[in-house]
């Protein structure tokens, strides 16, 4: 199940909104359309928002393609404006659009019907290679997942949530395409219930035996002796190696951390944002309370109460086994450790 799939021209986005019960693409031809489908979560999970904003952008540079450059170029600011401001948090939003405007600038002076086409081409090379890094992800993830090994996971970091296979659930998907049996506990994730939702759909249609718990019983389950192992995604990774993920994160990573129990992150190269030194830093994204106070579109709490809903929390790197990347394995992140990994592999 492909979250997007394009056509020169057309964007359409899975509406992860009614999953599992139903499901629909939304139709977009322009990046307005391409933008809303993001702020209101048609579309989620890092790099699928970041892959969706690069074809937002493609469309931008079609909308805008028989104009005068000058035109042409200020069109495109603005929808790299307009598609960034949707979400704060998972950098690969910012990453994937600065890339796209890079392109175009270096294009200055070709005409924008051309630049258009390239732009096209761009954001198609984008969402190949979203699929690629998170197959690399899941190779170097594999060999850290025993057989048998019972994984907790937190939201959604599968296919649904990049442009195919997954960065936490691709590293379980390698794993069981290796011969290792595994069971995968996912927490429901209040309040959106991305693990309810979506990770246990797309796990039990790939027949990855899965069991949804409520995120307060996960403490009790470990206790219990039975998770060995927890893997999750990241929306933002400091140099440091602090890492903003779904809410709730932080809080399996203490549990992990009380019961010795390894916590990995997997995420790409595109997640990570070295201009910033710590978590400290990450803007947190706050969405609206009707998500806490409403369930299934009825009120649960009483009217006239204090609602708080960050959706994002962070985890500090001493809390972090490792983080795996396309690149390999980054054991014990700190910002000496983060800054060399990826020195060595030529991204400074
Ligand atoms: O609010 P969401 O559903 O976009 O949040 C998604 C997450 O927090 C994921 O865990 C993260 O983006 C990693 S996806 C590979």
């Amino acid at each position: 199940m492909d979250p997007i799939r394009f056509e020169y021209g057309v964007v359409f986005l899975l509406d992860q909104r009614l999953l599992p019960v139903e499901v629909k693409y939304m139709e977009c031809k322009s990046w307005q359309e391409v933008a809303a489908g993001i702020r209101d979560m048609v579309v989620r999970g890092a790099p699928a928002i970041g892959a969706s904003a690069a074809f937002g952008m493609a469309l931008a540079a079609k909308q805008w393609s028989s104009v005068d450059s000058e035109r042409f170029f200020a069109g495109l600011e603005e929808a790299a404006k307009g598609l960034k401001a949707t979400r704060p948090t998972a950098v690969n939003l910012a990453w994937a659009v600065e890339r796209m405007l890079n392109v175009a600038r270096t294009q200055r002076g070709v005409a924008p019907r051309e630049i258009a086409d390239i732009l096209d081409a761009e954001a198609r090379r984008i969402a190949q290679e979203d699929i690629a890094v998170n197959k690399k992800i899941g190779d170097f993830g594999a060999g850290l997942i025993n057989d048998k090994a019972r994984i907790l996971t937190h939201c959604n970091a599968g296919a649904l949530a990049t442009v195919g296979y997954g960065t936490a659930l691709g590293v379980i998907r390698r794993a069981v395409a290796h011969g290792k049996e595994v069971h995968v506990f996912a927490d429901e994730t209040r309040p959106y219930l991305q693990g309810a939702r979506l990770t246990a759909w797309e796990l039990h249609r790939d027949e990855i035996p899965v069991t949804v718990i409520a995120d307060n019983m996960a403490g009790f389950l470990m206790k219990q002796g039975k998770i060995d192992v927890v893997i999750v995604g990241a929306d933002r990774i400091a140099a440091n190696g602090d890492v903003a993920n779904k809410i709730g994160t932080y809080s399996v990573a203490v549990l992990a951390a009380a019961h010795n129990i390894p916590f990995y992150v997997a995420a790409p190269y595109s997640t990570f944002d070295l201009a910033i030194k710590s978590g400290e830093q990450i803007p947190i994204e706050e969405r609206c309370e009707t998500e806490i106070t409403h369930f299934a579109g009825r009120r649960i709490a009483p009217e006239g109460i204090g609602c708080y809903n960050p959706s994002f929390d962070v985890t500090p790197a001493n809390l972090i086994t490792a983080i795996i990347t396309e690149f390999g394995v980054i054991e014990k992140p700190d910002e000496e450790r983060v800054r060399q990994f990826f020195a060595e592999a030529g991204h400074e």
